[in-house]
């Protein structure tokens, strides 16, 4: 059934962490409310949570800093690329992030099973995200030796005296209240999934977390249909995102394969999307999310209402977003309870007429070898 653009509603479930943080773990409440957060993510691959911890002032805030940050100019911007690092600390300007993909056949055949009016937008023809990028980390050093240790260097403040004294504690502080909560989820989703709570969550404490938000110029690409972020799937465990203030990223639901376009409600609300560290792990039973940021109609709508409400401000969207990953060094391979119960919900799928192509392999590797591709 196509939703109109006006009624496009969004049914994904909300999960509320208020309850596994304030009942009994052993309640039959907070029972109930992993084992929908793992369904959620089982047949979505995302899910809305609620959190009271969380402060929308704090997404606010932040998204007001990097909207600043992101209106100087270029020049002022490339003082914080870091290309002998990779770019894994510092900024990525546009046009550096290639959709991978547009060239990746597993992905191709993702598209080519959608309706064909659920499709992402072409991105075969798609150059480079329009898109610009800060990796912030959010790491605790491991207290053992580790096989990857990544990168030494410090984070990156910016220079400008406008942003460089509110960037540190606006960085931290609404990554940190990202990154706790979706450590929560991850240790609701284990109890979910028939594991002990601390499962994913112990198996995560020193992953490479980044805090990433992603900027786009609505001046120079804001016309309808224009691809901000090509369709995807994200490497990492889990992927946190606050509200942004445009509409414009659209998720896969697995069960129906229909595009859903992501409202998150106003207040402590984020929303969740399931990566690969997370599919290989449980054997596919949770598979990666797919997603797109684009100009939609909505977008559009808000461009115009922004515009006109705060004519000073840059006209810049910002995502709000944090990879959480597992330990680099962490043995990632498929828990066999959870292959098994995959294989079911394939069967299921079948059955129902969606055809999900062909099995997945998940060799055991380490994170840091998955990561590295
Ligand atoms: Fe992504």
């Amino acid at each position: 059934m196509a939703a109109t653009p006006d009624h496009q509603s969004m049914d994904l479930p909300v999960i509320d962490l208020d309850v596994y943080l304030n009942q009994p773990r052993d309640s039959p409440a907070v029972q109930a409310e992993c084992e929908k957060a793992a369904q959620a993510l089982i047949t979505y691959g995302a899910l809305v949570l609620h959190d009271s911890r969380v402060s929308e002032d704090d997404n606010s805030t932040f998204l007001d800093l990097l909207e600043d940050y992101f209106a100087q100019p270029e020049a002022d911007l490339r003082r914080d690329e870091r290309p002998e690092l990779s770019y894994q600390i510092g900024v990525t300007l546009e046009n550096t992030e290639k959709p991978k993909c547009a060239v990746d056949e597993p992905c191709l055949d993702v598209i080519s099973r959608l309706q064909p009016d659920q499709r992402p937008l072409d991105i075969s023809a798609h150059s480079p995200d329009p898109k610009c990028r800060f990796f912030w980390r959010m790491v605790e050093q491991p207290p053992y030796k580790t096989d990857f240790p990544g990168l030494n260097a410090p984070n990156l403040i910016p220079e400008a005296p406008h942003i460089k004294e509110r960037w540190p504690t606006t960085m931290d502080q609404w990554g940190k209240s990202m990154k706790e909560a979706v450590s929560k989820l991850a240790e609701m989703t284990a109890v979910g999934l028939g594991l002990p709570a601390e499962h994913f969550s112990d198996a995560g404490r020193y992953g490479p977390h980044l805090l990433a938000p992603t900027a786009s110029d609505l001046e120079k690409y804001g016309e309808k249909d224009t691809i901000l972020a090509g369709f995807h799937t994200d490497l990492n465990f889990l992927t946190i995102h606050g509200r942004s203030r445009y509409p414009g990223l659209h998720i896969w639901a697995r069960n129906t394969g229909n595009r859903i376009p992501v409202k998150i409600p106003p207040g402590n609300y984020l929303l969740v999307q399931a990566g690969k560290q997370i599919e290989h792990i449980t054997g596919g039973l949770i598979k990666a999310g797919y997603h797109e940021v684009v100009v939609n109609e909505k977008t559009i709508e808000t461009i115009e209402k922004r515009r006109a409400a705060n004519p000073d401000r840059p006209l810049i969207r910002i995502s709000s977003t944090l990879f959480w990953h597992l330990n680099s060094d962490f043995d990632l391979a498929p828990i066999p309870a959870l292959a098994d119960k995959a294989r079911q919900v394939r069967a299921a799928q079948f059955n129902l007429g969606r055809d999900e192509g062909n099995a997945v392999e998940y060799p055991p590797m380490k994170v840091g070898k998955q990561v590295e591709g």
